[in-house]
C-alpha cells in the first residue's frame, strides 16, 4: 500500500530537479502525474533551463515505476495551457487529488537597479503563477467533491527577505498570502492548501552564475544566508519531495494555511 494509491497530482515545473523529484517520489507511493513545465528558457537568468528531453526523463522515471503520466509542455503565465492540461490530465487519469505549484524562477540584483522586465517575469511566474495553477486546479477538485491537497512551493524568502532578491522575496511571500486565503476558502471543500520554504537545494537553479558577482559586490549581503545546520550543505530535491509527500497524504489531514520551512533553521537566525 503506498501513501498516494489512487491518487492523482498535477505538478508543475516538473520536467527536473524539484518538480521531477516530487513526481517520482509521489509515484513511488502509487499516484499517477499529471507534469506542466515550460522546457524552454522562461527568462533571462544565469543558470541552465529546461528541456524537453528533460520532461522526457521525468516521464521515463515515472513510467519505470508502473505509474502513468500526462506531460505537457506550457508556461505557468498562461491560464489556457495550464487549464488545457489539467483537462487533458482528468480526462485520460480520471480524478484529480494533489497540486504542488512548483514551477518557479530565480535571478538576482538590488530592487532600484533591476530592469521593470526582471521585476515583472519574477511575480508573473513566482507569484501569479501560483495563482493560476491553484485557479486552473481549484473548480474540478471542489467539483470532485472528495477534497485533496495542495502545496505552494515558496522559500525562505517567503519568510525572511533576501538581499539581492526584492523581487523574489516579494513574489515568495506573496505566495504565503495566497496560500492563507486558498485555504481559508478551500476549507469548506476538505481541501488543504500549505506553503514549503525550502532553504538552498542541489537544483540548476542554485548554480546561479549571477549569484558570486553580487555577493562579490556586496559581501555584507552574506549576513543574511545562514542558517542552524550549515554542516549539512544544501538539500537533495528528495530532502523537500518527503516534506511534499507528507502534506500530500493523508497523514497531514489536520493541516492546512501552514508554513513549513525545510531550511535547517535558516528562517530563524
Ligand atoms: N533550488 C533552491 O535552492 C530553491 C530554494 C528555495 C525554493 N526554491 C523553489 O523551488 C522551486 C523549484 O525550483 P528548483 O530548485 O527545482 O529549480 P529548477 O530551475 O531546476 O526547476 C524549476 C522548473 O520550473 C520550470 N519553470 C520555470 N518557469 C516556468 C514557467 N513560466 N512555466 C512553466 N514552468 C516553468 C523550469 O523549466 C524548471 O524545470 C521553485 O519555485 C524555486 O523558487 C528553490
Amino acid at each position: 500500500m503506498g501513501l498516494l494509491d489512487g491518487k492523482v497530482a498535477f505538478i508543475t515545473g516538473a520536467a527536473r530537479a524539484q518538480g521531477r523529484s516530487h513526481a517520482v517520489r509521489f509515484a513511488e507511493e502509487g499516484a499517477d502525474i499529471i507534469a506542466l513545465d515550460i522546457c524552454a528558457p522562461p527568462a533571462a537568468v544565469g543558470y541552465v533551463t529546461a528541456t524537453p528531453e528533460d520532461m522526457q526523463e521525468t516521464a521515463r522515471q515515472v513510467e519505470a515505476l508502473g505509474r502513468k503520466i500526462v506531460a505537457r509542455v506550457g508556461d505557468v503565465r498562461d491560464q489556457s495551457a495550464l487549464d488545457g492540461a489539467v483537462a487533458d490530465g482528468v480526462a485520460a487519469l480520471g480524478r484529480l487529488d494533489i497540486v504542488v505549484a512548483n514551477a518557479g524562477i530565480s535571478s538576482w540584483g538590488r530592487f532600484w537597479e533591476m530592469s521593470e522586465e526582471r521585476w515583472q517575469a519574477m511575480i508573473d511566474i513566482n507569484l501569479t503563477g501560483v495563482w493560476r495553477t491553484l485557479r486552473a486546479t481549484a473548480p474540478t477538485m471542489i467539483a470532485q467533491g472528495t477534497g485533496g491537497s495542495m502545496i505552494t512551493i515558496s522559500s525562505v524568502a517567503g519568510i525572511k527577505s533576501l538581499p539581492g532578491q526584492a523581487h523574489y522575496s516579494a513574489a515568495k511571500h506573496g505566495v504565503v498570502g495566497l496560500t492563507k486565503t486558498a485555504a481559508i476558502e478551500l476549507g469548506p471543500h476538505e481541501i488543504r492548501v500549505n506553503s514549503v520554504h525550502p532553504w538552498g537545494v542541489q537544483t540548476p537553479m542554485a548554480e546561479d552564475a549571477e549569484l558570486v558577482p553580487v555577493l562579490a559586490a556586496y559581501p555584507e549581503f552574506l549576513n543574511s544566508f545562514g542558517s542552524i545546520m550549515p554542516q549539512l550543505g544544501s538539500a537533495a530535491p528528495r530532502d523537500i519531495s518527503e516534506v511534499v509527500l507528507f502534506l500530500a497524504s493523508d497523514a497531514s489531514r489536520f493541516m492546512t494555511g501552514a508554513q513549513i520551512p525545510v531550511d535547517m533553521g535558516a528562517t530563524k537566525v
